[in-house]
């Protein structure tokens, strides 16, 4: 039999706002091949997707792909990832209500909550990225946008396994860590302003570096790159739907994908099927990339 089950193991995903998010249907297809969930969320919309968990009328976005049943979660934590300790909010934030009732929602909080109360972390899924100007063409980005960009969408990444570490390190069968990325960071999408294709440039080459600096302790670091998809932050950049149709018509496979695409890749990168696999960026984009014209 194929080994894909994930019974025991601890999976920590990040990024969902509702169940258009990516990381929702990965959470899904991580749980539905055995994995516990932990989910977390930007603090503003914690109350959102407690309910979309919590909600007799949103049963139908629980179930599970495959026959198993219905997303069940174990907690669901606040982090915004702009902090690593709670000592980095600035006052700003820390007087916000939306903030304030959370407690500590940094990454080492958000962290040190599940390693602890689990014992450990098999899985991260890092599925988050803003830049203020996300509209804004690179010539007319600011530096405090470009800047944010980087530090939401890029640097997280690193901030996340540098706290993780102690508890994904000679995990049993290793430990894995999936993040999201776009073409956009290779090559010049339009509309990809505001410094959201440098920060995807940046998350590449960091996911190659982590990969490096954590393959010693049997952490797998890898990037899934998606095509385009009508997420609500996708929504906000362009007209999604005409950037579906540009690449659908383009790609091999001749349609757009589905968010179930990269959640099936993604449970391969946390699989033994991968175990070998660390450092790399798989295309989950109908071959879109492959294309020249
Ligand atoms: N939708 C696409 O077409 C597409 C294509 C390729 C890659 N991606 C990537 O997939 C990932 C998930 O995006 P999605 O399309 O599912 O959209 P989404 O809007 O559902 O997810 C983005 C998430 O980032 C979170 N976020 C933003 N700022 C944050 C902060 N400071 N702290 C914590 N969380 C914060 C948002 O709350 C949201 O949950 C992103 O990295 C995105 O760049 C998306």
């Amino acid at each position: 039999m194929i080994p894909i089950d994930f019974t025991g193991k601890v999976a920590l995903v990040t990024g969902v706002t509702d169940w258009d998010s990516f990381a929702w249907h990965i959470a899904k297809a991580l749980a539905a091949a055995g994995a516990k969930i932990v989910l977390s969320s930007h603090p503003r919309v914690v109350g959102i997707v407690q309910s979309i968990l919590d909600r007799d009328t949103d049963a139908d976005k629980r179930v599970l792909p495959y026959g198993a049943g219905s997303l069940k979660v174990q907690k669901l934590l606040p982090c915004d990832v702009s902090f690593d300790t709670m000592d980095d909010v600035d006052e700003q934030t820390r007087n916000d209500k939306r903030y304030a009732k959370h407690g500590d929602y940094s990454i080492k909080g958000m962290i040190d909550a599940v390693g602890k109360e689990f014992g450990g972390i098999d899985f991260i899924i890092h599925s988050v990225a803003f830049s203020p100007e996300i509209k804004n063409p690179a010539v007319e980005t600011s530096r405090g946008a470009y800047m944010t960009a980087l530090s939401i969408s890029a640097y997280s990444l690193t901030g996340l396994l540098r706290a993780a570490r102690p508890y994904m390190e000679n995990r049993p069968g290793g430990s894995s860590a999936v993040g999201l990325t776009y073409l956009g960071g290779e090559r010049v999408v339009p509309h990809y302003g505001g410094g959201m294709s440098t920060a995807k440039a940046a998350l590449q080459i960091d996911a190659k570096q982590l990969a490096s600096n954590l393959g010693p302790k049997n952490i797998r670091v890898n990037l899934i790159s998606a095509g385009p998809y009508a997420s609500r932050a996708a929504r906000s950049i362009a007209d999604i739907e005409e950037m579906k149709k540009y690449a659908a018509a383009r790609s091999p496979l001749q349609r757009s994908i589905e968010a179930e695409e990269v959640a099936n890749a993604t449970v391969f990168l946390c699989s033994p099927l991968a175990s070998a696999v660390t450092g790399q960026i798989l295309y989950v984009d109908c071959g879109y990339n492959t294309m020249g014209v």
